[in-house]
C-alpha cells in the first residue's frame, strides 16, 4: 500500500495540466472523498498498528501535495485576460460579441424592402442650408409649417442648420439628376424637442422618392402596400387619410391595421385599431420646379417615415428613450437579430 502512495505521489508532483479540464480530472481524481486518496483513508484501517505512523504521515504529504498542485494551476486558469501567461494562440470566445443596434436592424430591414423594388439609396448631409431643408420644398420663409419643425440653428447664421428631416436629401439628387429617379435616403434628424418617452431631439427617418413620366396615386399607395406587408406580416391592412406637406400635393398619412385584441392596443392606437407609421404623397409641382424637374412631363411620389417608431411598434418597445441610451440589457434583446 506504501507503494501506491508512492506512486500516487510522483503522479501529482509531475503532474501538468493542459487546461481547465484536465485539472477538473485531477481534481475529481484526488481531492474528491470518493477520489484515490479519500479511498486510502478508508483503508487506513487495515494497515497494520506498528506501520500506521509512516503510512499517515504519507497519505497526508500526499493529499497536502495534490491541494497545492490544484490550487496553483487553479489560479493560473482562472487569472484575467490581460494575465500575460495567457494563450493567446486559444480561439476567441464569442461571449463577448457585441449585437446590432435595434435601429440599424429596423433601418436595413426598409432599405432591403425598398431595394428588392428598385430604390437606390442616396445621401445627403446632416448640416443643411435653409434652401435644401425648406425653401425648396416649398417652405418660403414665413410659412407657418416651418414651426412644425423645431430647428436647430447653428451658430448665429439662420442659414446653417441641423435638417429635421430627410426630405433635403430628395431636393439634393432631383437638382443633380434627371429622372427617372428612385431613391430612398436614410439618415439622422434634429429637432429642438423635449426629450420624452415618445420624442427624441435626435433621430431617423428614411425618405423616398420616385420620379418619371406618369407616376400617380395608385403607384404610391401600391407600394407603400407592398412594403407594409413586408414589414409587418402578409396580413397587414393599409389605409391613407387625407393630411397636409408642403411639399405634396395631395398629401395622405398612412396608417396600419393594428387590431384591438389586447388593453395597450385600445391605449396606442386610441381606441380605432389603426397606427400612423409615414407621410406620404404626390411629390408639389412647385418642388420640381424648384429643382429644375418639367412638371408638365414628370410626376412622382414621396414618402417618409420614422425609423424610430418603426422600430417601437415591430419590438414593442414603450419608451424611445431607450434608443439612445446603450443601456447594454436593452441592446443584448437585439443579438438573434
Ligand atoms: N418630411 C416629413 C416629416 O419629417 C415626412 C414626409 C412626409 C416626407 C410626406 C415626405 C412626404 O416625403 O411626402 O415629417
Amino acid at each position: 500500500m506504501l507503494d501506491l502512495v508512492k506512486e500516487l505521489q510522483k503522479e501529482v508532483a509531475g503532474f501538468v495540466p493542459s487546461g481547465k479540464d484536465d485539472l477538473d480530472t485531477f481534481r475529481l481524481k484526488y481531492l474528491t472523498k470518493k477520489g484515490v486518496i479519500g479511498k486510502l483513508f478508508s483503508d487506513f484501517k487495515l494497515v497494520d498498528n506498528k506501520d500506521k505512523k509512516k503510512f499517515g504521515q504519507e497519505i497526508n504529504n500526499l493529499k497536502k501535495s495534490a491541494e497545492a498542485k490544484f490550487k496553483e494551476y487553479q489560479n493560473c486558469f482562472n487569472k484575467s485576460p490581460s494575465s500575460t501567461k495567457d494563450d493567446f494562440s486559444k480561439p476567441v470566445s464569442l461571449d463577448g460579441l457585441g449585437s446590432r443596434h435595434p435601429i440599424s436592424i429596423i433601418k436595413n430591414e426598409i432599405i432591403s424592402i425598398f431595394n428588392s423594388i428598385g430604390f437606390k439609396l442616396s445621401d445627403g448631409p446632416e448640416i443643411e442650408d435653409d434652401w435644401h431643408n425648406f425653401s425648396a420644398l416649398n417652405l418660403p420663409e414665413e410659412h407657418p409649417a416651418r414651426d412644425m419643425q423645431d430647428t436647430f440653428f447653428i451658430q448665429q447664421n439662420p442659414d446653417v442648420l441641423l435638417r429635421t428631416h430627410t426630405s433635403s436629401v430628395q431636393i439634393r439628387h432631383m437638382t443633380s439628376n434627371k429622372p427617372p429617379i428612385r431613391i430612398l435616403s436614410p439618415g439622422r434628424v434634429f429637432r429642438n424637442e423635449a426629450i420624452s418617452s415618445r420624442a427624441h431631439c435626435i433621430f431617423h427617418q428614411v425618405e423616398g422618392l420616385y420620379i418619371d413620366d406618369g407616376v400617380n396615386f395608385s403607384d404610391l399607395k401600391q407600394t407603400l402596400l407592398y412594403f407594409a406587408k413586408k414589414m409587418f406580416g402578409e396580413k397587414t391592412k393599409i389605409r391613407l387619410r387625407p393630411s397636409y406637406f408642403p411639399f405634396t400635393e395631395p398629401s395622405a398619412e398612412v396608417d396600419i391595421y393594428w387590431g384591438l385584441k389586447s388593453e395597450s392596443d385600445y391605449r396606442i392606437t386610441k381606441g380605432t385599431g389603426w397606427l400612423e407609421i409615414l407621410g406620404c404623397g404626390m411629390v408639389d409641382p412647385n418642388v420640381l420646379e424648384n429643382c429644375g424637374i418639367d412638371s408638365e412631363k414628370y410626376s412622382g411620389y414621396a414618402f417618409g417615415m420614422g425609423v424610430e417608431r418603426i422600430a417601437m411598434l415591430k419590438f414593442g418597445v414603450k419608451d424611445l428613450r431607450l434608443f439612445f441610451e446603450n443601456d447594454i440589457r436593452f441592446l443584448k434583446q437585439f443579438s438573434s437579430l
